[in-house]
């Protein structure tokens, strides 16, 4: 099968060029330009003429079916990677879990259980340790050389459940230095935290803005800091930030790439988008729908203005979305009358690549930048590039054709994530994904739905190629 997306402007992380994209099969095989004329007559063509034509979307944080919080997040693979198709991402990389006391390869295997036959599109896998030990640690290695897993979460955050102190931390991050992998953080002081979260509790300071509240970013900006001074111990380990979300801490990640150092970090459209005060403070129990952690910061701080800054300077590599949903009905409502028992997590998988390109429309980024944000530097981040994240001849012919000249109205009643309520309703985009292309197959097009379960594969990563 060959297939011809026609005369779209193609954008690229280095630049635009108008171009025929040709698919033979599954792969892109040329980038044709259009005013030199050529006699291709494919299968099947795609007019891609007025707009954006680019890789498919790397989303680098997903949690479906993640068990969290008495209850598990409430996207399956199958009903999360079509919500992701839906909205022009090709490729998840999600969050396997070794639970603590669980053996690693137990953990890895569980997921592939969950994922297969059940993906629309392709994913990978990160790695989550909830408990390292020299057993955990050896495990390390054997996935980077043999499951194509290559990089390991771990949490500074939620002790007792995925916890890892800075002594556990230093010996995985000496041991991804030695195998090359990633370490992500998610960089938030929870000893402190957690005393704070008591003190609110015993105060009676129960709505779900105080899960804000008690987790100030200057918590974030000390656990960021810490991550950045145990990776240097452990001889410049690469370091992955994720979903940071305040100033105080992208000040410690500019520092240390200022200095030269292999530390990297993601956002997501939450932080750009969402503030502490207007969502997470809404009326009686309505916050909960934005309990998350990192948490939603201050309208009256400069958070969302210096995470686009640090978009703009590469401070901040990649927007990620940390898909993680729990609907109102019987998930958020375990914390009614006690925001700590809230699942933390909001859903947002179908909706980056629109939600970036805002702010495009909105000059916070160049067209070019939003491509590497959401597609090529995953890519390169998380060893999948090139065959991902790019439209160049013997890639994978992910691809998104962009509509500039429509809009995207996000509610509730027309998405697809299974979730009973959108953390972005009503908010309108000045941009439309039109039509999804994965590997080579239209599984989106004009409103409709041609994907199928199962047609999704997964991916066995490569180390990292973004590191200095
Ligand atoms: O609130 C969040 N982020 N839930 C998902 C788990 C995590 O910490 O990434
Ligand atoms: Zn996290
Ligand atoms: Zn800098
Ligand atoms: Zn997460």
């Amino acid at each position: 099968m060959s297939l011809l997306v026609k005369g779209g402007t193609v954008v690229g992380p280095t630049g635009t060029q108008v171009a025929d994209v040709l698919v033979e099969g599954e792969k892109i095989v040329a980038l044709l330009d259009p005013s030199f004329g050529h006699s291709i007559t494919p299968d099947q063509m795609i007019d891609a003429a007025g707009k954006y034509v680019i890789p498919g979307g790397i989303d680098a944080h997903t949690h479906m079916e993640l068990p969290f919080g008495g209850t598990a997040a409430s996207d399956t693979f199958d009903t999360g990677t079509r919500a992701a198709a839906w909205g022009g991402t090709t490729t998840i990389i999600d969050f396997a879990v070794q639970r603590t006391g669980e053996v690693v390869q137990d953990g890895l295997a569980a997921w592939h259980a969950k994922a297969d036959g059940n993906c629309h599109i392709d994913y990978a896998f990160h790695m989550i340790l909830g408990g390292v030990d020299d057993d955990s640690l050896k495990a390390m290695d054997q996935l980077v050389s043999d499951e194509g897993v290559t990089s390991f979460k771990l949490f500074m955050a939620y002790p007792g459940v995925f916890y890892s102190d800075d002594g556990q931390i230093l010996r995985a991050m000496q041991t991804a230095r030695e195998n090359g992998a990633m370490v992500m953080m998610h960089a938030e002081n929870g000893i402190a935290i957690d005393v704070l979260v008591q003190q609110a509790i015993a105060r009676g300071e129960t709505d779900p803005i105080y899960h804000g509240i008690t987790r100030p970013a200057a918590l974030e900006a000390e656990a960021t800091n810490r991550a950045i001074a145990l990776a240097e111990v452990a001889r410049d380990c690469p370091l992955y930030i994720v979903h940071l979300s305040a100033s105080q801490a992208l000040e410690h990640v500019a520092q240390a790439r200022d200095a030269g150092r292999n530390v990297f970090a993601e956002t997501c459209p939450q932080y750009l988008y969402l503030t502490l005060e207007d969502q997470l403070g809404a009326p009686g129990f309505e916050g909960a729908k934005w309990v998350c952690s990192t948490p939603l910061r201050s309208k009256h701080e400069s958070h969302a203005k210096d995470l686009w800054k640090g978009l703009r300077s590469n401070d901040l590599a990649i927007v990620s979305t940390d898909h993680c949903p729990f609907c109102m009905k019987d998930q958020k409502e375990l914390g009614l009358g006690d925001f700590s028992k809230i699942p933390n997590g909001i859903g947002g998988v179908e909706h980056r690549v629109d939600l970036i390109y805002q702010g495009v429309v909105d000059g916070q980024l160049s067209l070019e930048r939003w491509v590497e944000t959401i597609a090529t530097t995953p890519a390169r981040m998380f060893g999948l590039y090139p065959r991902k994240g790019i439209v160049a001849p013997g890639s994978d012919a992910d691809l998104v054709v962009y509509d500039p000249n429509a809009t995207t109205r996000i509610s509730v009643d027309t998405h697809h994530m299974n979730m009973d309520y959108s953390a972005y309703e009503g908010v309108e985009i000045k941009g439309r994904v039109g039509t999804v292309i994965s590997r080579g197959e239209v599984i989106v097009a004009d409103g409709n739905y041609h994907g199928r379960k199962g047609r999704g594969k997964f991916l066995e990563r490569g180390l990292s190629s973004y590191l200095v």
